[in-house]
């Protein structure tokens, strides 16, 4: 990539100039990717040289410029200095080789070999059975696909891990409420609501009868012992919460590699807690509870044993942990979980290192919260927190309006199954992007009219744009000219192909940072650059059809590019809109 080779003829000036005195690896050289007229790629490595040879940074600039001449590579049309920044312009030859290269690699452009086939175990999604899918679940399950997919397109293999919450001492509430005021046909009928609302009304009476306490952890107990009845039900709460999680999961196309869950680490949570304390990592805590200090951290101490010998979310983490790194030895583990849980990963990992199980990098990819309009938490007019099925229900209603309003306006005739498809799509990619296009820290609002605004930076308008390109390119099926690209001389032309040569080192970028919306950014510049592109060059009224031919190349890439882009963010692409 020709940002590898800005660097490396960089270092080899500086070796030539300074390497009896400097040793290269005191400077670094970053190459940059400035978004003005000074140049294509830039570098400031005057600045750190010139702490370390005691001379201005101009004057470094100015020699490095100067031996960086005398070798310029073919790539390269000029170099100049200006403010101590060494600015590189790319020649246009090399722009039209590239262009040529990358539209016949097209669809396949943009994947790479980095990743050398090592493993990486991305946790995201990971609802809680009998309980419904919430929003975050749904900023858990959106940037948790858009990573594996980038990360697989990178030369990784991705295990894509949905580690469900179906363990716990909550259960045995459920079981004891289920007991108590069940109904199997109600059940059946609406399982997830019908089982949250047990769980809630048990919650509802512990408050008159504080026996209903211990009844919940004995049912607990049971079903820990394999009893007969309470696995039974246990198994049929989480097959029909399974059977609503995947309609979801179906409509925002996404797919796991394993549900292995919180209940398949059962067996392994009392050795993991006896082998703690064998260590004498774990002691015993108040009233018999067993504890793992975290002093050392700074942290409080993580609890993996409460007095009633009841496991924990941590312990189930902890031999999680293990057996991942056990099955697949992975590069990294990415846990792709809301920043509440903060606390809970740094206990996490600092256990993890405590037990040098930390080779495996095991990193927190948090996000924020969900907020909608009025900026205050996501909930639904009674101020229950609003479930993910209504926020997807309401999208697809509203992009269906706003297909509806757009296909009058431009009198396309749509079938009713064309429209219901193409609402489906949009919506789906309106909620996607609008997550993955923040920084992931952020607190994302849920703004409808934004989302869905064809004009702004948003899902729709990348899909429309792409449409856009698709309806150019077929219009033009029949020509046949060879591409003249010595022709491409606009300066919209020359800035689109300098934007294709950057996709390669977005997708490696956000591999390094774990921020999709680096992604959804590029995406954004590509599809402003490409409608500016045709709203001001007449593609298809050229009669010099080498030069439209060439154009077509310009169309097709980019379209390419969008469509392989924004299917890494998990988002569809249609030919029409
Ligand atoms: N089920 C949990 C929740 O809904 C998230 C699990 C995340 N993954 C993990 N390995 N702890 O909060």
């Amino acid at each position: 990539m020709i940002r590898e080779v800005v660097g490396e003829i960089v270092i080899g000036a500086i070796n030539e100039l300074w390497g009896a005195k400097i040793a290269s690896s005191e400077v670094l050289v970053e190459v940059e990717r400035p978004q003005n007229e000074f140049g294509d790629y830039a570098v400031n490595t005057a600045f750190a040289l010139s702490k370390l040879l005691g001379v201005s940074p101009n004057e470094v600039a100015n020699l490095l410029a100067e031996k960086l001449n005398e070798k310029k590579p073919a790539e390269i049309a000029k170099i100049e200095v200006a403010g101590g920044y060494i600015n590189f312009f790319l020649a246009e030859g090399f722009l039209r080789k590239e262009l040529a290269k990358i539209h016949k690699d097209r669809e396949l452009y943009g994947r790479s070999k980095i990743g050398g086939g090592k493993t990486i175990v991305i946790d995201y999604s990971a609802p809680n059975i009998a309980k419904p899918m919430h929003v975050g679940h749904l900023r858990s399950t959106i940037i948790g696909d858009a990573l594996a997919n980038i990360y697989e397109a990178l030369g990784y293999k991705v295990i894509r891990w949905n580690y469900l919450g179906d363990w716990g001492t909550q259960f045995g509430k459920l079981i004891a409420a289920y007991k108590l005021w069940g109904d199997k046909k109600e059940v059946e009928k609406d399982p997830i609501k019908t089982l949250e609302g047990l769980y809630v009304r048990f919650h509802e009476e512990l408050k008159e009868k504080p026996e209903l306490e211990k009844a919940g952890q004995e049912e607990f107990q049971k079903l820990e012992r394999g009893d007969k009845e309470n696995r039974k039900l246990w198994e049929w709460f989480k097959k029909e919460s399974l059977k609503e999680f995947e309609k979801m999961y179906e409509l925002l196309g996404v797919e796991f590699d394993t549900y292995a869950g919180e209940s398949d680490y059962e067996n392994d949570l009392a050795p993991t807690v006896a082998d703690l304390q064998k260590r004498d990592i774990a002691e015993i805590g108040e009233g018999g509870s067993v504890i793992v200090k975290l002093d050392k951290f700074s942290l409080p101490p993580a609890l993996i044993q409460k007095s009633d010998g009841a496991s924990l979310y941590i312990t189930r983490d902890i031999a999680l942990l293990k057996d991942r790194i056990k099955k697949y030895k992975p590069e990294k583990i990415l846990y792709v979980v809301a920043n509440q849980q903060a606390l809970h990963f740094q206990q996490l990992f600092a256990i993890a290192e405590i037990l040098g199980l930390n080779s495996a990098k095991p990193e927190h990819i948090k996000f924020g919260l969900v907020l909608g309009e009025d900026k205050k938490k996501l909930s639904t007019r009674e101020g229950n927190a609003v479930t993910l099925e209504e926020v997807v229900e309401k999208a697809v209603k509203l992009a269906r309006d706003v297909v509806e309003k757009k296909s009058a306006e431009r009198g396309t005739s749509l079938s009713e199954k064309e429209k219901e498809e193409i609402a489906q799509v949009v919506a789906v990619g309106a909620l996607k992007y609008q997550d993955l296009k923040e920084h992931r820290n952020s607190d994302i609002v849920f703004d409808w009219q934004r989302m869905l605004d064809f004009t702004g930076n948003s899902g729709p308008y990348l899909q429309y744009t792409y449409a856009r390109l698709s309806n150019i390119k077929n219009k033009a099926e029949k020509i046949s000219a060879k591409p003249d690209f010595n022709l491409l001389t606009e300066k919209i032309e020359n800035s689109l192909i300098k934007h294709f040569l950057d996709f390669p080192d977005v997708l490696e970028k956000v591999g390094e940072v774990n921020l999709p919306n680096y992604l959804a950014l590029y995406l954004y510049e590509l599809a402003s650059l490409a409608s500016r592109f045709y709203e001001t060059v007449p593609v298809l009224k050229d009669e010099n059809l080498a030069r439209l031919a060439a154009r077509l190349v310009l169309v097709e890439t980019a379209a390419a590019i969008l469509k392989t882009g924004l299917g890494l963010l998990g988002i569809k692409v249609l030919e029409k809109i």
